[in-house]
C-alpha cells in the first residue's frame, strides 16, 4: 500500500494546506503503518502552488526506520531539489496521452522521457529508488479513450530507463475492470507483474472493483489516499484516489496482511478532512465512525 494523500491529496487543494499540517499528517500515517508515503513534489510551484514548501515538509517529518518518503521530480532540477530533502524514492511522471502530458508537464511523451534520462541516472548514483507514474492508462480526459498498446509504449520506454517500478495510472477515474485487465494482460507481456502497481482515481466508483480486479491478476502494489483525498489540476471534474480505509477493508476482508491499522486511518482521515474543511470522501472511514 502506497499512501499518497499528503501529495496527490492535497495538490489540489485551492487554499494553502499549512506546512505543519502536512507534517502532522504524514507522521500520523507513517504512526499507522504505512512504509511508503507519497511526501512531497518538487515542482514548479507556479504550476502547483499547494507543493511549495515541499522542502520543509521533508525537513520537518519524523522519519521512521524502512520507511520510504517518496517525492514527485519532473525533471533534474526536481531531482535535485529531493536529493537535498532525503527523499528515499522519487517518482517520474508522464502520461499515456500526449495531449495530458501537453498540460501536465508541457512537453510531449518522447520529451518528458528525454527529460527523464539524466534523473534516472542522478538516482541510480545516488541509491535512489526510482518509480515512474503513466497518467491516464485508461482514459484521458482531452483525448478520450486510451489504447492498451500506447501504455505498454510508455511502459517500454521506462523499462528502458532503469525504473523499479511503474504505476498504472487512472488519472480521470473512468476505467473498468475490463479495461483493467486488457491493460495489464498486454504490459505483463513486458515485465513482470511485481514491478507495476494500480493507482486508481474513484470518480465514476470503479476504483475498488478495479483494485481487486488487478488483484486477481497478481499486481500487488495499490496507491490511495487517506479520506479519498484529491483530484487532479489538469483533469476536470476527477476525484480523489481511492480512499485508504476502503482498500485497507477490502485487503483486510480478503486476508491479505497489510501491517497498517485500520482503526488509527480512519482517525487520520477525520483529522485530515477536518484540517482542510472538506467531507471524509471514504465509506469505510464514515461507516466506522458512526459505529463509535
Ligand atoms: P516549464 O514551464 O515548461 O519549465 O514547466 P521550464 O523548465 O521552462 O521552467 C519554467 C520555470 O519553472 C523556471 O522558473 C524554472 O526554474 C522553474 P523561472 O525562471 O520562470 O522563475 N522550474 C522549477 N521550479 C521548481 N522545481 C522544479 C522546476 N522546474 C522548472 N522542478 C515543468 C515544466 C515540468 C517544470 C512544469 O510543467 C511542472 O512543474 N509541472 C508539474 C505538474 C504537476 O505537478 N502535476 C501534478 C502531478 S502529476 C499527477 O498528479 C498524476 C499522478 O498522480 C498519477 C495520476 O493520477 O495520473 C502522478
Ligand atoms: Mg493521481
Amino acid at each position: 500500500m502506497v499512501e499518497v494523500g499528503p501529495r496527490d491529496g492535497l495538490q489540489n487543494e485551492k487554499d494553502f494546506v499549512p506546512i505543519d499540517v502536512k507534517v502532522d499528517l504524514i507522521n500520523r500515517l507513517s504512526d499507522a503503518g504505512f512504509t511508503n508515503i507519497e511526501s512531497a513534489s518538487f515542482v514548479s510551484p507556479k504550476w502547483i502552488a499547494q507543493m511549495a514548501g515541499s522542502d520543509e515538509v521533508m525537513r520537518e517529518i519524523k522519519r521512521l526506520p524502512g520507511v520510504i518518503y517518496s517525492a514527485l521530480t519532473p525533471n533534474l532540477q526536481g531531482y535535485e531539489a529531493a536529493l537535498a530533502a532525503k527523499a528515499n524514492e522519487v517518482v517520474i511522471f508522464s502520461a499515456a496521452s500526449e495531449a495530458f502530458t501537453q498540460k501536465n508537464i508541457n512537453c510531449s511523451i518522447h520529451e518528458s522521457i528525454q527529460r527523464f534520462v539524466p534523473v534516472v541516472q542522478s538516482a541510480k548514483r545516488d541509491g535512489l529508488l526510482v518509480r515512474a507514474s503513466i497518467s491516464c492508462s485508461l482514459g484521458c480526459p482531452y483525448q478520450g479513450p486510451v489504447e492498451p498498446q500506447q501504455v505498454v509504449n510508455v511502459v517500454q520506454q521506462m523499462l528502458d530507463l532503469g525504473c523499479d517500478e511503474i504505476d498504472i495510472a487512472d488519472t480521470i477515474g473512468v476505467g473498468t475492470a475490463g479495461q483493467v485487465k486488457r491493460v495489464y494482460e498486454a504490459i505483463f507481456k513486458v515485465a513482470p507483474s511485481k514491478i507495476f502497481s494500480g493507482h486508481f482515481h474513484d470518480t465514476y466508483g470503479q476504483a475498488l472493483t478495479n483494485i481487486y480486479a488487478a488483484l486477481e491478476m497478481g499486481v500487488a502494489i495499490f496507491h490511495s489516499s487517506v479520506a479519498g483525498l484529491g483530484g487532479c489540476p489538469y483533469a476536470k471534474g476527477a476525484t480523489g484516489n481511492v480512499a485508504t480505509e476502503d482498500v485497507l477493508y477490502l485487503m483486510h476482508g480478503l486476508g491479505i496482511e497489510t501491517g497498517i491499522h485500520l482503526g488509527e486511518v480512519v482517525k487520520i482521515g477525520e483529522f485530515i478532512s477536518t484540517a482542510i474543511g472538506k467531507p471524509n470522501q471514504s465509506r469505510v472511514g464514515k461507516a466506522l465512525l458512526n459505529r463509535q
